[in-house]
């Protein structure tokens, strides 16, 4: 399976630091955001990967990560021309990934849990697509699922509900088939200008096949100064917790 990281858009709430630096490339711990992202993909064995991203910021992308030989993996690089959605960035991937299955994960979602047991699941299922949730206090501000908890399907997702009816947030972590790009083709922008991958889950929850699991640790969509400082916090108290750890064996 081949993956791909979307590390376009402004930032605009990471502002005024973003005018001049891609939110991707903000320190979270000793690494880039977009480091963590790559990281995920690698312990996986996912090493084939498309980075997504804005023309302005590309050369910096390229300094920093090249080929991606130095991190193990083999990088591909895709500019989107304008920040409009994380539906259009995914179908900048169509060539890349002809028909296979394969991951995006958007670049800012910092988290603990390994991919590997949601891939080896996707894997598995024979068409369709899978995403995977987590339980938030703030659901207004995200992607928002409802559940079949028996046979274990998504019954539908709204984005940025005013009134949520649960709190299970769709995390920046999406598993596809090639039917996605026939979906995208289909939807149109929504009030924010954006061609939303809400509209994309949704198609794929009309025909039954939008599955889910969760994450077991913590998770974080690190775009605003806040959230970026919960990452930093996080991710260094398990590198403490690790070292602890080595130290004792
Ligand atoms: C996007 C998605 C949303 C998802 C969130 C996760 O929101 O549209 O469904 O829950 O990422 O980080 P955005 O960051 O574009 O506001």
């Amino acid at each position: 399976m081949k993956g791909i990281i979307l590390a376009g858009g402004h930032g605009t709430r990471l502002a005024p630091l973003t005018k001049i630096i891609n939110k991707h490339l903000l320190p979270v711990g000793p690494y880039p955001m977009i480091y963590w992202s790559i990281q995920k993909l690698k312990e996986a064995g996912i090493i084939d990967i498309l980075i997504v991203t804005n023309p302005k910021e590309l050369d910096n992308f390229i300094i920093l990560l090249g080929s991606g030989e130095e991190y193990g993996v083999k990088l591909t690089y895709k500019v989107q021309k304008e920040a409009n959605g994380i539906a259009d960035g995914v179908y900048l991937a169509k060539d890349f990934v002809k028909k296979e299955k394969f991951i995006v994960l958007l670049g800012d979602n910092i988290y603990k849990d390994s991919l590997k047991p949601y891939i080896q699941s996707f894997k598995y299922q024979k068409d369709g697509a899978k995403v995977l949730l987590k339980e938030v206090p703030d659901p207004h501000r995200y992607g928002i699922a409802t559940l079949n908890k028996l046979t274990k399907i998504i019954t539908s997702i709204d984005e940025k509900p005013l009134s949520p009816v649960t709190n299970y947030c769709v995390i920046g972590v999406y598993m596809y088939d090639k039917k996605v790009f026939d979906y995208i083709e289909k939807i149109v922008p929504s009030k924010r200008g954006e061609l939303e991958i809400t509209d994309v889950n949704n198609m794929y929850i009309e025909k039954n096949k939008l599955t889910y699991d969760f994450l077991r640790h913590w998770w974080i969509d690190a775009g605003t100064y806040e959230a970026l400082f919960k990452a930093n916090s996080l991710v260094y108290q398990d590198i403490k917790k690790e070292r602890a750890r080595i130290t004792n064996d």
